[in-house]
């Protein structure tokens, strides 16, 4: 150990003896805290090896999936050493957990070089070492090169990173009941995650279209549940209620969710199941219709929307909701639990007697309270087994269960009022943070949900309202982006709706807010474009098409808008057929274009600032 350290204040020594200059740009998305370049590179070759403290067996794990991941893009085999009593130290690489610097916290680390020979990777625990490797994989090349031999060595810029997240919750959330995705889907989109340092996925299991968990106590939840007769075609409001006719279901064995949530793990990654209750629940139902407060029966939904069937609040629901639970807390071993509480109308609970009688002998308001009443109980129960709950932000109404953590939706305003209320708040606000929404005008874009959401507005995204004293604002731990997969039927649509956009709110999350910049973040996009090409990963290349708005004339023709994400956007115009270019006039906030006419656009960057 004794070595570790003479290394490492060497290492502090040259870092702060050069003078080094912040970087306009790199390719690292989230742009990391602090960062310096200095002249050269360091080359990494047959002759470097992974060093890691050999005590570290969990380091010791990330250094074998470094040189797994450089070996696969070179031709060389580079191995992971366990140190001890290491002389010198050539053109290595050193990953070290041995940071003991508390402002780092458990996720930071300190990427550097020491005079430009070896590459270090230090942090307080695994988990900083691994986000240091995924900061220093995005300073390669995105892809090895297609037509030419693979290098035998590597070069990494000769670059200085302290870097640390600005929020404790970083997440993204799936939804696999509207649509299910197989479990290496499940895995590429936790791999999508860990590239970007999310830290939570938030697994959305069980909805009125499906059940998608196996529940040993209750086999029909998913024999029954997991399966729904058929699907409605296109948008809720199709007028002929146009049905598919095909079966479709799917579900995960308890087996299948070890092995995501170890998977999850190695990539510090921690899931929260969502189990919805007391709404969202037409499957369960289906499967277990005295649960009900009709009796049903019942069938999975298969149209979206909000159905008034809801759980009903007799003993035996409880019941039924604490077995459910204990199954999936001894799968789950994060702090939290989501339960839902969204969108539960109050419909059944008005006329149903064992509903009326819970409110009177628990001496409630009214199906509000009864709601919250519902939750509380819930809450009580995850409480005493040592888990968290979490709920959308309906929670808060009829009063909101102690140390509930509320995920606010429904724009910022549940998690204001739940921060000043001492409750910690998730912001996952429709408005940034719904990755379903479109991301371009609907009408070039494939069936959403509605909404849009550009590149650039969920990168504008500010989780921590002005509202809040500096107080309440420590109860912001973050923020999320929502999947909901209505219109989502294939992975390809999945990844289509979520990159770039997680991207953009990993940088939300991860970057001081003085520190993000939409032009610094436009410009690192490419080398992650080509990351997804080169895994062959279906996205969204919104960003770089202008986006134009018609409405009529009062006296005929169109006036039209014309708007571009991209930074210092330059807009030309012609009207008369030609394709325009540099050259062709400069398009005004607003133009009217006569009926028989087209407008062509082109977009290009100013040049300079004087341009
Ligand atoms: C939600 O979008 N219903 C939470
Ligand atoms: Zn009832």
């Amino acid at each position: 150990m004794y070595r570790f350290f003479v290394f490492v204040s060497l290492f502090l020594i040259v870092l702060s003896g050069c003078s080094p200059k912040e970087l306009p740009e790199i390719s690292i998305i989230p742009r990391p805290y602090k960062y310096w370049v200095t002249e050269g590179s360091t080359r990494i070759d047959n002759n470097s090896k992974i060093i890691y403290d050999a005590q570290d067996t969990a380091v010791g794990v990330l250094a074998e999936w470094l040189a797994m991941a450089l070996n696969s893009r070179t031709t060389l085999r580079l191995q992971a050493v366990p140190l001890s009593g290491v002389k010198s130290v050539g053109n290595d690489i050193v990953l070290m957990s041995n940071l003991n610097d508390s402002l780092f916290g458990h996720e930071g680390y300190f990427l550097g070089h020491n005079n430009r020979k070896t590459i270090i990777i230090q942090a307080n625990d695994a988990h900083g070492i691994f986000y240091g490797i995924q900061s220093l994989l995005q300073l390669l090349p995105p892809a090895p090169p297609e037509t030419t031999a693979l290098p035998d060595h590597l070069n990494f810029p000769a670059i200085s990173i302290q870097d640390k997240p600005r929020f404790a919750y970083r997440g993204m959330h799936l939804d696999v009941a509207r649509h299910f995705f197989p479990v290496e889907f499940i895995k590429q989109y936790i791999d999508l995650l860990s590239l970007y340092k999310f830290n939570y996925f938030h697994w959305h299991l069980t909805e009125d279209q499906g059940w998608r968990i196996e529940i040993k106590a209750f086999p029909k939840l998913t024999e029954v549940g997991s399966v729904r007769k058929e699907t409605l075609v296109g948008k809720g409001g199709n007028p002929e209620r146009l049905y598919d006719g095909q079966a479709y279901g799917g579900f995960y064995t308890q087996e299948e969710v070890r092995e995501v949530v170890a998977y999850a793990q190695s990539k510090f990654i921690t899931i929260i199941p969502e189990i919805e209750m007391p709404g969202h629940a037409m499957a369960a139902l289906a499967a277990y219709p005295q649960l009900g407060c009709t009796g049903g029966p019942y069938e999975v939904a298969t149209r979206w929307g909000v159905f008034e069937d809801v759980y009903c609040t007799t003993d035996e629901v409880f019941q039924f909701q604490e077995l459910v639970l204990s199954e999936v807390i001894e799968l789950f071993p994060g702090p939290y639990i989501h339960i839902g509480g969204d969108e539960v109308p109050k419909t059944r609970w008005k006329v149903c007697p064992h509903c009326q009688r819970r409110i009177k002998s628990e001496g409630l308001k009214d199906e509000h309270e009864l709601q919250s009443y519902f939750i509380r109980r819930v809450s009580a129960f995850l409480a005493s087994k040592g888990k968290k709950l979490i709920g959308w932000d309906e929670i808060l109404e009829g009063g909101l269960a102690k140390d509930a953590t509320v995920m606010s939706w429904r724009g910022m305003s549940g998690g204001i009022e739940a921060a000043r209320m001492g409750h910690d708040v998730i912001m996952t606000p429709g408005s940034h943070c719904y990755f379903d929404h479109y991301q371009h005008d609907p009408a070039t874009e494939p069936l959403a949900i509605g909404g849009l959401t550009t590149l650039s507005k969920v990168y504008s995204f500010e989780p921590v309202p002005e509202e809040l004293n500096q107080q309440e604002a420590k109860h912001i731990l973050g923020a999320q982006a929502n999947v909901w997969t209505e219109y989502l039927p294939t992975p390809a649509h999945v990844t289509y709706m979520i990159l770039p956009r997680m991207a953009a709110i990993a940088e939300v999350l991860w970057t001081p807010a003085e520190k993000k910049d939409w032009t610094g973040f436009y410009d690192r996009l490419p080398w992650h474009f080509q990351y997804y090409d080169s895994r062959g990963l279906n996205y969204s290349k919104a960003v770089d098409k202008p986006m134009v708005k018609k409405k009529s004339a009062a006296d005929g023709g169109y006036w039209h808008f014309v708007h571009s994400e991209i930074p210092d956007a330059i807009i030309h115009y012609t009207v008369d057929g030609a394709q325009p270019d540099s050259t062709s006039p400069l398009m005004p906030d607003s133009l009217l274009v006569e009926e028989a006419a087209e407008l062509k656009i082109f977009v290009r960057r100013k040049r300079s600032k004087t341009e």
